[in-house]
């Protein structure tokens, strides 16, 4: 028999069942693990909602502390693993050699592929957890010719991620707090999004028994595209280009409802959200904090602010329920806190690690069956073969 439902981009296509993350697109509600995005943005810190997505419960203070020292305990990263950063050129994207990188971990840990009991699972897990804040911050230093820093054992999870990427050389490290805090609260919004592309491709990929760091590197590059992480980059570009343009909102507006050209408003518009984003609420208030206690003033700012408010009241943007998504006020704070354009859709990556491990340990532990969808078949019918001669 045929195939009767069609479903492209499964749009309403449910692929698993979850206890991870709740979504209520109309309502603009995200929670992990029942808890709510906003409690945890304000009062949790990265490494205790990576263990809540990845466990299901807010760790004990042991059970954080043991989670903390397990990760430290595997932060070292094959010397060999240089050559091939080495390998690159200096002009590559870092979400390339961040996925390659990954990838490439898993030939100086054969031990991570086959996961059949808990303690392989989690040993996979704690590696991966450990040695990818030390990849994504080679690949900066790497485009800024910078020596490599191999972080300390003695800092917390995303200090730690900041020293390896800002550290300097014959310099003693330090950081204000509020930058930690800052990093802290975006990489908690990005911790997980449900069945979004990177994660579904995770799991897809997952549902072979491919690894864990094949199946992330796979998540990597689905994540770079500029319709799901790599908005965040686009942005930037998009406001900077309007800033140079003399800062014409107007006329971007019209290109982007334009339906004969190609442009979109960038970090505008969700699949899920047709209210609200409620992480694009938490970043642009958390913007102005940041950019007031580091006492940056970003003229891309205002135009965010500026093609917002023009986006709200204009009935293309209004009927399509088209609002600023995660994407849209974040890189404005990497940029206030010295990430470089092109870390940013990396900087998302390091924040969605835990959900895509999440979501895959449960796909793994629910015995999941292999993911493959079926197809409407529109192509020719049986044709008689003509030999080359003959064509
Ligand atoms: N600018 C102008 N028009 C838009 C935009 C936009 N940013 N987004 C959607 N539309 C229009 C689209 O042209 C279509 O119009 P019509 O009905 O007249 O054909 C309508 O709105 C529905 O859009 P769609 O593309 O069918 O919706 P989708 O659910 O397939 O796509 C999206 C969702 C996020 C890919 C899309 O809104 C988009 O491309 N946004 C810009 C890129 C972006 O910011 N991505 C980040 C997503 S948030 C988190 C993440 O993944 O990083």
């Amino acid at each position: 028999g045929g195939l009767t439902t069609l479903d492209p981009g499964y749009k309403n296509t449910g692929s698993c069942e979850s206890a991870i993350t709740f979504l209520d697109g109309e309502k603009g509600i995200l929670r992990y693990r029942g808890y709510a995005i906003e409690d945890l943005a304000e009062k949790a810190d990265f490494l205790e909602v990576a263990y809540l997505l990845i466990f299901g419960e807010l760790p004990t203070p042991e059970q954080l502390e043991k989670f903390d020292t397990d990760i430290k305990a595997e932060s070292h990263v094959d010397e060999d693993m240089k050559k091939i950063l080495d390998g690159f050129p200096k002009s590559a994207h870092p979400m390339g050699v961040l996925s390659s990188m990954t990838s490439a971990l898993i030939a100086f840990n054969p031990g991570s592929v086959n996961v059949d009991s808990e303690e392989e699972m989690y040993n996979a897990i704690v590696k991966l957890l450990a040695k990818f804040p030390v990849l994504a911050a080679w690949a900066m230093r790497k485009k800024k010719s910078q020596p490599l820093d191999y972080g300390s054992k003695s800092l917390g999870y995303v200090e730690n991620l900041h020293k390896m990427m800002f550290s300097k050389a014959n310099e003693d490290y330090s950081v204000q707090k509020e930058v930690i805090q800052a990093l802290d609260k975006l990489l908690i919004l990005h911790a997980d999004h449900e069945q979004n592309c990177s994660t579904s491709t995770v799991r897809i990929v997952g549902s072979s028994h491919a690894g864990l760091f094949a199946s992330i590197s796979a998540g990597i590059s689905a994540l770079w595209g500029p319709l799901h992480g790599g908005a965040n980059q686009a942005v930037i570009e998009m406001l900077e280009a309007i800033k140079e343009d003399g800062g014409d909102t107007k006329k971007y507006m019209a290109k982007a409802k334009d339906k004969n050209d190609p442009f979109r408003l960038m970090g505008f518009g969700h699949r899920v959200y047709k209210n609200f984003d409620p992480r694009a609420k938490i970043i642009k208030k958390s913007a102005d904090e940041v950019l007031g206690q580091l006492g940056i003033e970003d003229p891309v700012l205002d135009i965010a602010k500026g093609l917002e408010k023009e986006a709200l009241n204009d009935p293309y943007f209004v009927d399509r329920k088209l609002y600023p998504n995660v994407d849209f006020y974040s890189g404005i704070i990497y940029r206030a806190l010295g990430i470089p354009v092109e870390m940013f859709t990396v900087m998302f990556a390091l924040g969605r690690l835990p959900g895509w491990i999440a979501q895959w340990k449960e796909m793994r532990q629910r015995k999941e069956p292999i993911g493959r969808p079926r197809q409407v078949y529109i192509g020719e019918n049986h044709r008689e073969f003509k030999s080359l001669n003959k064509r």
